[in-house]
């Protein structure tokens, strides 16, 4: 019995799914818990990149079987398109399976996202745009759809009927937005429910069996800890739980079986979107991550705000999630930088904190201190051994280890996927 979770410590895009991918020739199954297709995975093998955002990272890996769990929001419209474009660069997704009872993230839920960013101007969240926030509203409103209900096509048929109504009202009178069709919506939802059909299950039930079976599952996390909705930046944050409690309520499993919790953790800071982000360089040093570390969206394309690591973002969680593990990626980004500061806690109005403030204004006030470690030189791309970093790289690695109290298992030196340093096995 034992589950093994991959969340993101960070703002997100910290290389989970270099990881999961990594990890995907020991599972039998991935699940993904939560989020939708705002998130955007990269994985690269042998050169080539594929870029996932409601699929499972472990979709390359033919074995395992893929399954986008209860707590996800789905656009089928992206989930098919995606598993066609897959499937066209030769990778079946026979082993695709969808959660009877995630929510079915809908066109309106999409518009109604760009309709409330444009009318927030200058006080934006900076979504993704993908609809996620509109379709998790409407599922704690208790007017979503679900996967299963495309299962009866009138239940499908009339809940839509009543909640288009709903909706296309809010588009019109709130936003002067264009209504949406009900017959068209209608066509265009039944050209693609028999091929979604076949797909769905029963997930948590599934999950419990593979785990009764003394199978290995993964549990794959989207965007990260500093986007949660209850201890992230707020309101400057995803609309789900992208932690280990999210893993609990997103699939329907129980703690119990979870063996490791690996947070991935970038060598430095970045993040897309509005919102504070007390290390970011906006400056040269910025730049130069941004350009060296090909910080642009893997969803949106968007440049990410970069700046230097943050650890007391890393520390809050690492408990918030009960970290066993870090999985310390992009590390080779850092040569070449003669000091590497690294922020151990916050000024915020001549007091001293190792904690994030819930107060936006509070974190706004927040200074970085900063520890300024020495910076190397040498290419470190193709080490494998820890011993054979440069010492100052070292030095570097083990300070975010003492600091988190937080094993590093795994440091990533390239996005391919066999670049790393394993330091302790994961599974
Ligand atoms: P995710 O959303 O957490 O899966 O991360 P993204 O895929 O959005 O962004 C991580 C980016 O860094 C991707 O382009 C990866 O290919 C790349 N990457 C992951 N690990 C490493 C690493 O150790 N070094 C370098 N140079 N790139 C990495
Ligand atoms: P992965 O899984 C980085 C950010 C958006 C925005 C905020 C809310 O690739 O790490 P949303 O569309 O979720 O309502 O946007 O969250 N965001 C991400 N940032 N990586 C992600 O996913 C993200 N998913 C959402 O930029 O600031
Ligand atoms: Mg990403």
């Amino acid at each position: 019995m034992a589950g093994y979770v991959v969340v993101g410590s960070q703002w997100g895009d910290e290389g989970k799914g270099k990881v999961v991918d990594l990890l995907g020739s020991k599972v039998n199954l991935v699940v993904r818990f939560q989020g939708g297709n705002n998130a955007g995975h990269t994985v690269v093998v042998n050169g080539k990149k594929t870029i996932l955002h409601l699929l499972p990272s472990g979709i390359l890996n033919q074995d395992a079987l893929c399954i986008i769990g209860p707590g996800v929001v789905i656009n089928p419209f992206v989930l098919l398109k995606e598993m066609e474009t897959l499937e066209s660069e030769g990778c079946t997704c026979n082993h695709v399976r969808i959660s009877d009872r995630a929510h079915l993230l809908m066109p309106y839920h999409v518009y109604l996202d760009e309709l409330q960013e444009q009318r927030a101007g200058s006080k934006k969240i900076g979504t993704t745009k993908n609809g996620i926030g509109p379709c998790y509203a409407d599922k704690y409103t208790r007017i979503g759809i679900r996967v299963c209900d495309l299962r009866d096509w009138d239940v499908f048929c009339e809940k839509l009927q009543t909640v288009l109504d709903i909706k296309n009202e809010e588009i019109v009178k709130i936003y002067n937005g264009k209504p949406f069709d009900y017959e068209e919506m209608v066509e265009s939802f039944k050209a693609i429910r028999e091929k979604l059909v076949p797909m769905i299950i029963d997930a948590t039930d599934k999950v419990d069996q593979a785990l009764e079976e003394d199978k290995v599952v993964l549990f794959e996390g989207a965007q990260a800890n500093m986007l949660d909705i209850n201890y992230g930046t707020y309101p400057y944050v995803t609309s789900s739980s992208p932690t280990t409690a999210g893993v609990l309520e997103g699939v329907g499993v129980s703690f119990r079986h979870l063996k490791r919790i690996i947070g991935v953790v970038k060598a430095y800071s970045t993040r897309v979107g509005e919102g504070p982000f007390v290390t970011e360089q906006l400056n040269e040093f910025g730049e130069s991550l941004r350009e060296t570390g090909g910080e642009y969206g893997a969803t949106t394309g968007r440049p990410r705000r970069c700046g230097w690591l943050d650890l007391p973002v890393v520390k809050q969680a690492c408990k918030i999630n009960g970290l066993t593990d870090i999985a310390l990626t992009k590390i080779d980004i850092l040569t070449g930088y003669e000091k590497l500061p690294v922020c151990v806690g916050y000024d915020i109005n001549g007091k001293y904190y190792e904690t994030v403030p819930a107060s936006l204004k509070d974190y706004a006030a927040a200074k970085p201190v900063y520890k300024e470690f020495d910076g190397w030189t040498e290419d470190i791309t193709n080490i494998t051994e820890f011993d054979k970093l440069p010492v100052n790289c070292q030095k570097y690695i083990r300070f975010i280890e003492d600091y988190c109290k937080t094993d590093i298992a795994l440091v990533s030196t390239g996005p391919e996927r066999n670049a790393n340093i394993i330091l302790k096995d994961l599974i």
